[in-house]
């Protein structure tokens, strides 16, 4: 049911992504405009059970869209799993007269907000904040972008010296659930191989393929490994090793770099844009929801129905893999 709202609150949750500053900002600016009190959660659904909430202004917000991180900082609540550490958590929102809560993160995040919607009188709006980008009905998540970037860079700079010492490398990039940015990261920076979770890894057609392209001397090669997928980079490369010890093979994990970082001008516009819809999702009564853009039109999916965006890679990228890095 529509309730009037005048006192909103945001978070943010999860792991980070680029791009969730502007996201708090969007939130923050289009509250403010609209006449409403916005209130940053610190640190998640962990500083909303430990009441850690301030008021925000316009100002509070200046000069953090080109910052990664986040200004709220961020957590994984095992607490707020529990129907306990919920009650607290409504307790603390009812105690400030908070209306309507907007959670920036990823499913998990979403979960949460289900929940505490589900069970208590507090309209919740998601923003997929994640830079795996595994959450189903939306073609973008805030962080994405500049994660992919961020591998690209990083990818690029390691196939210079895979190419100075004719070496083989295996590089691993996050998802764990998701094989998106090593398909991204992979096909633009024109990896011999990518390895996802979403698909079956051949690990015999890999090493039969080596065998033939070292026979044939093409000893520059890159291999991208999600960490999500069966194999993931350790296990490949002691494979790799044992069965072809003549090959100079490396393995490099590129980790938490993708996280950080100035967000690209694509995640600072899918962040405000999705900040701003956030907030009108409240004011017009388009509950429970977290806001997606899906063919370049907001898509506002009921939280009830998020699921993981999985097995779900079309076959024509696999194609445009294999085609090009023959
Ligand atoms: O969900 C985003 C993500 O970066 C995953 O790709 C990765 O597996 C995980 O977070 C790492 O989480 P943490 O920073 O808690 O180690």
């Amino acid at each position: 049911m529509e309730k009037k709202i005048k006192r909103i609150a945001v978070l943010t949750s999860g792991g980070d992504s680029p791009g969730m500053n502007a996201a708090i900002r969007a939130v923050v600016r289009t509250g403010i405009y609209y006449g409403l009190e916005v209130y940053g959660i610190m640190r998640g659904y962990q500083g909303l059970l430990e009441e850690d909430l301030f008021k925000m202004e316009s100002r509070s917000v200046a000069n953090i869209i080109q910052r990664g991180g986040t200004i709220l900082k961020s957590a994984r609540c095992k607490e707020f799993y529990t129907p306990e550490g919920r009650k607290k958590g409504y307790e603390v929102l009812k105690k400030n007269e908070i209306d309507g809560l907007v959670v920036i993160g990823g499913d998990g995040s979403f979960k949460g907000a289900l929940n505490l919607s589900k069970e208590y009188d507090i309209p919740c709006i998601g923003l997929a904040g994640t830079i795996d980008k595994d959450i189903a009905g939306t073609d973008f998540t805030i962080g994405f972008d500049t994660a992919v970037n961020t591998a690209i860079e990083a990818i690029d700079k390691i196939r210079d010296t895979a190419d100075a010492h004719d070496r083989l490398f295996i590089i691993e990039v996050m998802g764990r659930d998701a094989g998106y940015i090593a398909l991204h990261s992979g096909i633009a920076t024109g990896a011999e191989n990518i390895l996802i979770p979403e698909r079956k890894t051949d690990a015999e057609a890999i090493i039969t393929s080596l065998q033939e392209k070292e026979r044939r001397k093409k000893l520059v090669n890159i291999i991208v490994v999600a960490e999500g997928d069966e194999y993931g980079g350790i296990e490949l490369y002691r494979l790799i090793k044992e069965r072809l010890p003549n090959l100079d093979t490396r393995l490099c994990t590129l980790g938490h770099i993708q996280r950080g970082g100035s967000p690209t001008g694509l995640d600072r516009l899918i962040a405000s844009r999705m900040g701003y819809h956030a907030v009108e999702c409240l004011l017009e009564g388009r509950y429970n929801v977290f806001v997606g853009i899906l063919n370049n039109r907001m898509n506002y999916v009921p939280l009830e129905q998020v699921a993981k965006r999985k097995g779900r890679i079309a076959e024509e990228w696999m194609k445009v893999v294999e085609t090009l890095s023959t």
